[in-house]
């Protein structure tokens, strides 16, 4: 079929299979498949996937709808009635610590009279561990079941049933906790959490040993909120695009040289430059990271080398960290340098600096991400400070590095809408991966990064249960 035909015909097999319910035969209809498999080949992929509405509705419901998504941090809960809203893909939901302190529960974030969201605010205190709709006054314990309403003798007798969770604020299907991590599934199907982040794992292990005590914790109450307008891949195929820093970032990486040989002597100066001067580095540079990826859509860049790698070490924290660990288990938690662990699709961690980003989903053309930072419990103040330092120099809206990538997303995704370009080109070092088991590594240029994403998007968009990847 002709390039220009897909459109049309994907937007039309799309819409007939929105409106069956879902894994159903017209659902799955092979006319729907075979558009979705022509959109992503081994070294091109469609502008629909940016910038189709079907597209991204079939994504929310697929993708969205079937992986583990992060939720959030058992930090940001740490008393009984304490909570933050979210979104799970397009879903508000709840995270609540329940009264008997032990669990935290994730609640759809609506009432189960009329559907009005219960909770606008991102975080605080449910007194008593209740929610009370605003709109009719039905309240909600904080394992999400209905407690009572205001005269509820309307109720008696009229087939009505309070114990019917529908009425309740639901608990979303599944929510497991990986050493603090809370993350949530929409659906009740699917590998349990530890098998879906597979090696991933290892990044969220490494992230909380870094804390003498083994602990960390979410500094602030809101992390940054960076809102782009556009796709939400754009962002995660980013993560590990080492072909554009040398490029995009050149202007910041010019600007901190600058003001290092003007000022030779600050310490301010070198400290800023230690965070931002990694993002000028050369292709040779990034091709040694190398990238590995996972099953799923995850991978990571680096492993004993990353724009961490360089970073100065704080003697009072090396001396915490032996004095707890012992000089060999220090040296080999420190050594471990990966960049942007991607957990595909919600969210990336970076051990070494101690932050997460998250990917809020908002429209085809809209997305949120946000950016969290930790504190190792244990570690002297100068690890947050360069934690903290990095999140506003790189990560935030204001910052040096954040809006270069985000104004060419911006590009493409108005060449994906305009249809100026029919195709998005993948083909850098195509077929010279090296599998090994899971694993599939190239050089750290390598549009790999983003063909393993693709994998992982044609097995979820594709497949009655996402079987390699949700399944
Ligand atoms: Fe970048």
């Amino acid at each position: 079929m002709p390039c220009s035909a897909i459109h049309a015909d994907l937007l039309m097999s799309l819409t007939s299979h929105m409106t069956g319910t879902e894994e159903s035969p017209t659902a799955m209809s092979s006319l729907a498949m075979d558009d979705l498999h022509r959109l992503v080949e081994p070294a091109r992929v469609h502008r629909d996937v940016y910038s189709s509405p079907a597209v991204f509705a079939l994504e929310m419901e697929r993708i969205w709808g079937r992986a583990w998504l992060y939720v959030g941090h058992q930090s940001q809960v740490p008393k009984p009635g304490d909570f933050i809203t979210t979104t799970l893909g397009l879903k508000p939901v709840v995270m609540v610590r329940h009264s008997d302190e032990e669990r935290i529960h994730v609640l759809h974030n609506r009432c189960g009279h009329r559907g009005a969201i219960v909770c606008y605010q991102r975080h605080g205190h449910a007194r008593g561990g209740l929610f009370r709709c605003p709109y009719h006054g039905w309240i909600f314990r904080s394992d999400g079941s209905l407690r009572t309403q205001p005269s509820p003798g309307g109720y008696a007798n009229v087939g009505f049933d309070a114990s019917d969770p529908a009425f309740g604020m639901p608990r979303v299907a599944r929510v497991s906790m990986y050493r603090g991590f809370v993350f949530a599934s929409l659906s009740p199907d699917g590998p349990d959490l530890e098998d879906f982040l597979g090696e991933a794992r290892d990044t969220i292990d490494n992230m909380v040993d870094r804390s003498p005590l083994g602990e960390i914790e979410v500094t602030g109450k809101v992390g940054h909120r960076f809102r782009h307008r556009n796709n939400w891949k754009f962002f995660i195929e980013n993560l590990h695009d080492a072909m554009h820093p040398m490029v995009a970032h050149a202007a910041t990486g010019d600007a901190v040289k600058q003001v290092l040989d003007k000022y030779p002597d600050s310490d301010a100066g070198r400290a800023e430059a230690e965070v931002i001067a990694p993002f000028g580095g050369s292709y040779d540079f990034f091709d040694e990271m190398g990238f590995v990826g996972l099953p799923r859509g995850h991978g990571y860049m680096g492993g004993s080398k990353s724009i961490f790698s360089h970073y100065q070490m704080y003697p009072d924290y090396l001396a915490a960290m032996e004095e707890a660990y012992g000089r060999e288990r220090t040296e080999e938690i420190l050594s471990y340098n990966k960049h942007n662990t991607l957990v595909y699709p919600s969210c990336t961690v970076r051990d070494g600096i101690q932050s997460i980003r998250v990917v809020k989903p908002v429209s085809v053309n809209e997305t949120v991400i946000e950016s969290w930072t930790f504190r190792l419990k244990g570690a002297p103040q100068s690890m947050l400070d360069r934690t903290l330092r990095y999140s506003r120099l790189i990560n935030s809206p204001a910052s040096c590095v954040g809006p270069d990538d985000m104004s060419c997303y911006d590009r493409i995704q108005e060449a994906a809408e305009a249809g100026t370009i029919e195709w998005i080109d993948l083909h850098r070092h195509l077929g010279r991966d090296v599998q090994a088991g899971e694993r599939v590594t190239a050089i750290g240029t390598s549009d790999l990064a983003l063909r393993n994403q693709y994998t992982a998007w044609v097995d979820y968009m594709t497949t009655k249960s996402g079987a390699r990847n949700a399944g």
